[in-house]
C-alpha cells in the first residue's frame, strides 16, 4: 500500500503515525508528506525520517479548484492506496474528494457528528458534554461528515480549559490515528459502495 500524508502544522499525528510504522514494520511505503505551507513544523520530522517531502502552496494558486488539481497531481505521482489528511487545514472541493473516495481518511478532534468545524474543544466545552473525544472517518464532500471507521473517547473534567482538554484529545488521537491506518493497510477496513464502512471481525 502506497501511503501519502497531508500535514499544514505540527504534524503530530503524522508523527504518531510514521513512529507506528517503523515500530511495527507495516508492509506498506510512506511516499511523501506534502504541506500547502512550507514553514509546517512537522516537514522537519518527515525529512529526519527520510521520508520525501513535498510543498505545494495555496498561494501559487487562484482559487481552490486550481489548488486542489495541482495537489492531485502531486499526490498522484506517489499511486497512493492511501491518502491520510493529518491536520491539513484546507477544505477540499468535492471534484478532489471523489477523486479518492474510499482511500482518503481524516482525523477530526471530536466525536461527530457533534462539533464539526474549528475549534472544537471550545465547542466542548461551551455545551457542557461530559465525554469529548476524536474520530477517524472516511472523507466525503460534506465537510467532517464522512462516514465513521472508529473513535476515541475521553472524559470533560470540571477544571477543564480549552488547552487541558485538547491534550487529553491529542494523547487519544496519536492512538487512534495509527491504529486505523493500519487496519486500512491490513484490508481490515473498507468502505462499501453504498458509502458504509466495512469492518473485519477481527478489528
Ligand atoms: C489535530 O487535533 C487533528 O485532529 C486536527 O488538527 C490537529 C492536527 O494536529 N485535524 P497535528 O498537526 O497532527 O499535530
Amino acid at each position: 500500500k502506497n501511503i501519502v500524508i497531508l500535514i499544514s502544522g505540527r504534524g503530530s499525528n503524522m508523527e504518531a503515525i510514521v513512529r507506528a510504522f517503523n515500530l511495527e514494520k507495516w508492509s506498506a511505503r510512506l511516499c511523501a508528506v506534502i504541506s500547502n505551507r512550507a514553514d509546517a513544523a512537522g516537514l522537519a520530522f518527515a525529512e529526519k525520517e527520510g521520508i520525501p517531502t513535498r510543498v505545494v502552496s495555496h498561494k501559487d494558486y487562484s482559487d481552490r479548484k486550481s489548488y486542489d488539481a495541482a495537489l492531485q497531481a502531486v499526490i498522484d505521482k506517489y499511486r497512493p492506496d492511501l491518502v491520510i489528511l493529518a491536520g491539513f487545514m484546507r477544505i477540499l472541493t468535492t471534484g478532489f474528494v471523489e477523486h479518492y473516495t474510499g482511500r482518503l481518511i481524516n482525523i477530526h478532534p471530536s466525536l461527530l457528528p457533534v462539533f464539526r468545524g474549528l475549534h472544537t474543544h471550545r465547542q466542548a466545552l461551551d455545551a457542557g458534554v461530559r465525554v469529548h473525544g476524536a474520530t477517524v472517518h472516511f472523507v466525503t464532500p460534506e465537510l467532517d461528515g464522512g462516514p465513521v471507521i472508529a473513535q476515541a473517547v475521553v472524559p470533560v473534567l470540571p477544571e477543564d480549559s480549552e488547552d487541558s482538554l485538547a491534550d487529553r484529545v491529542l494523547e487519544q488521537e496519536h492512538r487512534l490515528y495509527p491504529r486505523v491506518v493500519r487496519w486500512i493497510v491490513e484490508e481490515k477496513v473498507k468502505l462499501t459502495p453504498e458509502g458504509r464502512v466495512r469492518l473485519a471481525d477481527e478489528v
